[in-house]
């Protein structure tokens, strides 16, 4: 499977970890320099081929809808004051080709539940999940997403994106247990104590999943927190198709918590000529 159509982007959350700013303002919308977490996430998804940007949001995020929506007088000033680059910047968020569509998740019931919403727009076919909170780059090469969806062998498998994180911070995180010497996860195990996690490999913000989870979803109950766990419908998943974990190439930033948010600021503060003399030592991922 090379192509993915459809991706869905869970923008539901109350992102409290950016209190106050979050009150107001989406985490999604929050800038890493100059552009919002969305945008990064967005690039990704066009890169892996996707012509259907699936947003589930809540009742007070207007502000993506409003992000990708045309600006007309912003638009009429930047064509009259000859500003064509700034022009052409905001015009060109997303490719023609490409629709969005929004859909409301009505309670913050879980990032399980709030991919469900998702099923009347993808319908019967294999869909990318992107979390933007977790901001991959992979300059010069193929985004993750594009990566999963070409490392995916048909419709029916899922594809998860994993990293080796500290032992001390599988509590944080997903942790599979993979086949020895293949991809294809047996176990997964949803925020283990170090001593109790069957590896260090961690899932990531990034999935390749078929449209199979939306049936595994509505079966699933509330799990850690109340919630509607991803999670549990994919362990569901792993017992009946095949469930790949890829090590995708890039550097990954956890943009849902402040450190992770400044590492991603340094890091293309680095790359820029004009930014790159404020930034005096180099961003790592961690
Ligand atoms: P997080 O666990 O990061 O929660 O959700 P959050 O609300 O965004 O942020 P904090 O922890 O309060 O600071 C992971 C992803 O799942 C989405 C979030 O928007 C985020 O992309 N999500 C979570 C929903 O869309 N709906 C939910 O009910 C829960």
């Amino acid at each position: 499977m090379a192509r993915l159509r459809k991706v869905v982007f869970p923008v539901a959350g109350l992102g409290t970890r950016f209190l106050p700013a979050t009150k107001v303002v989406a985490k999604e919308m929050l800038p890493v320099l100059d552009r919002p977490l969305i945008q990064y996430a967005v690039d990704e998804a066009v890169d892996a081929g996707a012509d259907t940007l699936v947003f589930v949001t809540n009742r007070y995020k207007h502000s993506i809808a409003d992000y990708f929506d045309s600006a007309y007088e912003l638009e009429e000033t930047l064509q009259r004051a000859g500003k064509h680059d700034l022009l052409a910047t905001v015009q060109g968020l997303l490719p023609p080709r490409v629709r969005c569509v929004y859909v409301t998740q009505e309670q913050a019931l879980g990032l399980g539940h709030a991919v469900l919403c998702a099923r009347a727009v993808v319908g019967d076919e294999p869909f990318g999940i992107i979390l933007p909170d977790d901001l991959i780059v992979n300059p010069g090469g193929p985004s993750a997403l594009r990566q999963m969806a070409e490392f995916a062998p048909d419709t029916q498998a899922g594809v998860l994106a994993v990293e080796e994180v500290p032992r001390a911070d599988t509590g944080k995180y997903g942790i599979v247990d993979v086949e020895p010497g293949g991809d294809r996860i047996r176990h997964m195990v949803e925020k283990p104590k170090p001593e109790q996690a069957p590896s260090n490999l961690a899932v990531v913000g990034r999935y390749v999943l078929p449209a199979r989870i939306f049936e595994l979803l509505e079966q699933t109950t509330p799990g850690a927190g109340g919630e509607i766990q991803l999670t549990d419908a994919i362990a569901a998943l792993l017992g009946e198709a095949p469930v790949l974990a890829h090590r995708f190439t890039g550097t990954r930033f956890d943009c849902g918590n402040k450190k992770g948010m400044v590492r991603a600021t340094l890091h293309f503060a680095a790359a820029d000529p004009e930014l790159r003399d404020l930034v005096r030592t180099p961003a790592t991922d961690r």
